[in-house]
């Protein structure tokens, strides 16, 4: 089975977030499962530098406005067909904003051209690869089950996953012609959406089967409160909504193997935890506090994320005796929220504002507990990546935090399975009791090196995640 999976990032080549990590993923875990699946993504500058002297497999003579190739390589193993179309996508930097930290303002064009080309393989233009599903992610992948849909059908079945109803790409809907859909398309059952062009909104409307990155998130969004706007239709949709939860690629992320740790190690010893502890410590200008419970935080600077919670938390936090490190980037408010924290509490907090592989494995290597007090979390990786290396997640009761994390009540303690904490509401509050149940926990050594180990045996990988979706992936072609 052929599956062209289309998205606007990619681990390790592009990546803002958790998509990247799941596009990059994708196809190495699903070819046990015999399916051979393609990325087709942006030719964005990393992109084509991984792909350089790779082969061109399709020429387009015009795609919004200039000429474009899909190039086919295979940079590390990972196979991707690259859209190389340098007006739109030879930009440095983030592959959504410029350097003033706008939108590029032709996003609208440059995602539909992603799509176009997604469309134009699907329909046989690339005679080695036919694929026999689209699967396509977020919104920026949205208007791909939409043109199929107007090309008149005949093409293949179209999954469309849900990675976060949050970013909805909508647009003008005077752009409707320049973007090449038909007047009629310009309706409640098509692309329109609130009186604009909504690219996740096509996307849901059209797709053949909708897939969300949690089961939970699946029911959160059918709901007015969870929907952000787009309830009523997945509502209406509900038939051929799936729940498969994201996997971490345990590849990338295995604390035996790590060569961005500073002291590896696996379930059997937990000791060089230690090592890296004090690394981390030195490496943020933490005081050297063996002892201390050390949360850390790596995070997109978002909303979604509740790090304002956490700012509100830390007369608690450090009056709890308890250290914090935070990476992370984005909203300029949280990041000087963070700036100030690390001023009134030098040595017990401390936070680097950037992105950086190298020290978001050293800290989920060397912190004794995460936390994630997401405010909604389609899925969330980086407590699967906590669990995996033994820091304790600590997180709100949402989406795919509920699907993931055991939490240490008083029966899974019992029973000796315990994972981590969950917290509701997601509130200042609700964290601080999030907070003392976790110093109390840390206080029991034994009952927290227990809940380590469970953690870290915990299954995590894409395995199952990857059988439900080729089994999906079958079901799709047969009916
Ligand atoms: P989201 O996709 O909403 O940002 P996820 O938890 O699904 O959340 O995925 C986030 C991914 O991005 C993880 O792989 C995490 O390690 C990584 N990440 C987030 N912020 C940073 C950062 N500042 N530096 C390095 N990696 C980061
Ligand atoms: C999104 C979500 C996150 C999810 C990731 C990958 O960015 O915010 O929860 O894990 O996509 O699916």
């Amino acid at each position: 089975l052929k599956v062209l999976s289309v998205g606007s990032e990619i681990y390790p080549l592009v990546k803002t977030g958790g998509l990247a990590d799941v596009m990059g993923a994708l196809p190495g875990a699903l070819a046990p499962e015999g399916v051979a699946m393609r990325a087709l993504v942006p030719g964005y500058p990393a992109v084509m530098a991984a792909l350089a002297g790779a082969e061109t497999v399709l020429s387009i003579a015009d795609l919004f406005g200039g000429p474009a190739l899909v190039v086919a390589g295979e940079p590390d193993g990972l196979p991707i067909f690259a859209l190389d179309a340098p007006h739109l996508f030879a930009r440095p930097g983030n592959p959504y904003l410029a350097s003033n930290g706008a939108d590029w303002p032709d996003n609208a064009q440059r995602f539909a051209a992603l799509c176009r080309a997604g469309v134009l393989i699907a329909q046989g233009a690339i005679a080695g690869f036919v694929p026999d599903v689209v699967h396509a992610h977020d919104w920026q992948a949205g208007l791909l089950p939409a043109y199929l849909h107007y090309a008149g059908g005949g093409g293949p079945p179209c999954v469309m996953t849900v990675h976060n109803l949050a970013y909805q790409g909508q647009f003008p809907a005077d752009l409707l012609g320049a973007l090449g859909l038909p007047a009629s398309a310009y309706a409640v059952d098509g692309v329109e959406y609130y009186g604009s062009i909504g690219f996740l909104k096509a996307g849901l409307q059209f797709a053949d089967a909708i897939t969300t990155v949690s089961p939970r998130y699946a029911v959160e969004i059918a709901t007015p409160e969870g929907g952000m706007g787009l309830d009523g239709l997945i509502r209406a949709r509900a038939g051929v909504m799936h729940g498969i939860l994201n996997g971490l690629d345990t590849i990338a992320w295995n604390p035996a193997r790590d060569p961005l740790l500073v002291a590896p190690f696996g379930p059997g010893d937990l000791s060089p935890r230690a090592t890296n502890k004090s690394a981390l410590q030195a490496r943020m200008g933490l005081d050297a506090r063996p002892d201390a419970l050390l949360f850390g935080v790596v995070s997109r600077l978002a909303g979604q994320k509740g790090i304002d919670l956490i700012i509100e938390a830390l007369p608690l936090l450090t009056a709890l005796g308890a250290q914090l490190a935070v990476l992370g980037s984005g909203e300029p408010a949280l990041e000087a929220g963070l700036r100030a924290a690390m001023a009134r509490w030098p040595g017990s907090v401390a936070a680097v504002i950037g992105f950086e592989e190298r020290l978001s494995h050293l800290i989920q290597g060397g912190a004794d507990a995460i936390l994630v007090p997401s405010r909604f979390e389609p899925c969330g990786l980086t407590q699967l990546a906590a669990q995996h290396y033994g820091a304790i997640p600590v997180v709100s009761l949402v989406g795919g935090l509920v699907d993931t994390v055991i939490d240490a009540n008083p029966a899974a303690l019992g029973a000796g399975v315990a994972t981590g904490i969950q917290f509701g509401p997601v509130t200042t509050n609700g964290l601080a009791d999030g907070l003392r149940r976790t110093a109390a926990l840390f206080a029991d050594q034994p009952r927290w090196q227990q809940m380590q180990t469970n953690a870290m045996t915990l299954d995590v990988s894409w395995t199952h995640p990857a059988k439900h979706y080729a089994t999906l992936y079958h079901a799709l072609v047969l009916e």
